[in-house]
């Protein structure tokens, strides 16, 4: 398959791209500064990267930065700063990716055990991943053709040392282990579902 895999210089989208060449998959390899450039805040820049790459099979969106801070200096522009990028960012890479997907493609989307597991500072952080894990289950119900969505929802990575003193005793996963998560979304026949590891 050749698969378009947009953050793929981070350390979750990288891992995902490394894991769909080793399965045997194309993968054309996107982020805000590689050479095939896109940035997810911008919608024009969205729908030129997919005018540019012309058809993909599937498409994985390992983006979303967020704030992270006690909940009482949360501000109204955190919330905002946060949605905007991710939530809004892979929201429209659903929307400007669908028509460009042939029948039967996959989006996938990352999201993080925020969604369901809370720390400290990580409130505008939870907000995303959860709305972006309820968006998933509902779009896999409308979207034409064949279409799938699910989301992958990691915990704190291995390779991500310096937000190991945030999860205390949470159980760190190996980026390689998430990577396969992103295979078992593209080639397998599950859609709304939300691979939490
Ligand atoms: N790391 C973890 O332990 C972990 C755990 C659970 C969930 N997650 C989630 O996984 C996602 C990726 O995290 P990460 O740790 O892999 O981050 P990362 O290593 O900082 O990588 C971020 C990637 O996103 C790209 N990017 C940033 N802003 C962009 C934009 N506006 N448009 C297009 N591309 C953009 C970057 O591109 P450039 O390099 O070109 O700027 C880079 O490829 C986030 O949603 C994060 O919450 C991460």
């Amino acid at each position: 398959m050749k698969i378009l895999v947009i953050g793929a210089t981070g350390l979750v989208g990288g891992a995902a791209a490394d894991a769909l060449e080793a399965f045997g998959d194309e993968v054309l390899r996107a982020s805000k500064s590689s050479e095939l450039a896109v940035d997810l805040t911008e919608p024009e820049s969205i729908q030129a990267l997919f005018e540019r790459i012309g058809s993909v099979d599937a498409v994985v969106s390992a983006v979303g930065s967020v704030p992270f801070k006690p909940l009482a200096d949360l501000t109204a522009d955190d919330y905002r700063s946060a949605y905007l990028g991710k939530v809004a960012a892979q929201l429209d890479v659903v929307r400007i990716g669908t028509p460009h997907l042939p029948d039967g493609g996959s989006i996938t989307l990352t999201t993080g055990i925020l969604a369901r597991e809370p720390i400290r500072t990580g409130a505008a952080a939870a907000m995303a991943n959860g709305a972006l894990e309820s968006f998933v289950i509902s779009a896999a119900a409308e979207l034409p053709r064949g279409l799938r969505i699910n989301a992958v929802s990691p915990t704190v990575l291995t390779e991500a040392t310096g937000y190991h003193s945030s999860f205390p005793g949470f159980v760190p996963v190996p980026a390689a282990e998430v990577g396969r998560a992103f295979v078992k979304s593209v080639h397998g026949v599950q859609t709304g579902q939300v691979f939490a590891l």
